[in-house]
């Protein structure tokens, strides 16, 4: 199998003066947000988030009046109401009521709070800071609305590490024999095959045979890694290509939120046409919280803490950290990243 084609300018080059905020990013997991504000961090921008009759609403964390946390307060009537004074909010960020004036006074029209773009996919709440450039990674081939895929998210995990390092982490091949070995090793052993790496309009890809199956690699920049896992019908245990079934197909997806340049939010996604019985826990629920817990030692260990973008710094083996390569190549073009990359 060869890389997918690419059908677009690579997004290396388009990125160009892009900065992290021109991204949507996933903030929480819908489980999370419910219809009474709740505190969280993106890029070191504080938010709150609450859920109302339509839809998920972001706000900055800050009210107008004396700089308070906004998710100190509380919604009622379906607006959200500050904690010191009670100035009220609807979803556009008007303040609508100001306790201490009479009623009827006018409202100074300056008062309004930040709203952030905010909308749910793959059971998670993206937020972005400014007007997004790129849309939501796209979940390969539909699957995560296909009615023969059974797909989740678990609630996510926070490291003490840098997204960049966290996102290298999910698409390195190399460990999974060594960190992961008791887990989810390759089958064919430690040994890394030559593998294509590809730009694409959004990042890149690789594909990667490993046995009976094939993986399909795809980092979405800045910060989300997908791998799409298809059984070869001639390995397939069960056999199922041959009597008309489909193959095996599943489809996993680490989202990596950075919380500032030193805490990542990431949350797990996955998509199976198989196994459909089996509870999603038992799939892949618990052992990815083992795996996850694993690699976290790791990841919390780099130095330096922020990922590298010249390939100059750090050593590489060609063939064993051939998408890390490409994966810091691609953050290196990026630019107006703050502190959040070198
Ligand atoms: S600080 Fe929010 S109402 Fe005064
Ligand atoms: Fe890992």
């Amino acid at each position: 199998m060869s890389v997918q084609s690419i059908t677009k300018r690579p997004f290396g080059e388009q990125i160009a003066g892009a900065s992290l905020e021109d991204f949507w990013h996933p903030v929480a997991h819908v489980s999370e947000v419910g219809d009474q504000p709740k505190a969280f961090t993106l890029l070191g921008e504080r938010l709150v988030l609450l859920r109302d009759a339509e839809g998920v609403v972001a706000f900055q964390d800050l009210c107008i009046h004396r700089g308070v946390a906004l998710s100190l307060g509380s919604v009622e009537n379906g607006r959200l109401s500050c904690a010191y004074h009670g100035w009220t909010y609807d979803r556009t960020g008007a303040c609508v009521h100001i306790p201490q004036l009479g009623e009827g006074a006018p409202i100074p029209r300056k008062a309004r709070i930040v709203k952030y773009q905010a909308v749910e996919k793959y059971d998670l709440v993206w937020v972005a800071l400014n007007e997004p450039k790129w849309d939501i990674p796209q979940w390969p081939d539909g699957m995560w609305e296909d009615p023969s895929f059974r797909s989740h998210a678990i609630l996510p995990k926070v490291w003490k590490a840098n997204a960049g390092r966290a996102a290298e982490n999910a698409a390195d091949l190399s460990h999974l024999n060594h960190v992961h070995k008791d887990y989810i090793p390759l089958h064919d052993g430690p040994v890394i095959h030559r593998h294509e790496v590809a730009p694409t309009e959004y990042g890149l890809t690789s594909v990667y045979q490993d046995a009976g199956v094939i993986w399909e690699w795809q980092i979405h920049a800045p910060f989300t890694v997908i791998a799409k896992k298809t059984g070869l019908p001639a390995a397939d245990p069960a056999g199922s290509a041959a009597d008309g079934q489909p193959v095996p197909v599943m489809c996993w997806a680490a989202f990596h939120s950075p919380i500032d340049e030193h805490h990542t939010r990431i949350f797990y996604a996955s998509s199976r046409n198989h196994s459909l019985d089996m509870s999603d826990a038992d799939f892949d629920g618990e052992l990815i919280q083992l795996v996850f817990d694993q690699d976290q030692v790791i990841v919390e260990s780099q130095r330096p803490e922020h990922i590298p973008v010249e390939l100059r710094e750090e050593l590489h083996l060609k063939v064993p950290d051939a998408i890390a390569m490409g994966y810091r190549q691609l953050l290196g073009k990026l630019s107006k990243v703050g502190p959040y990359l070198p």
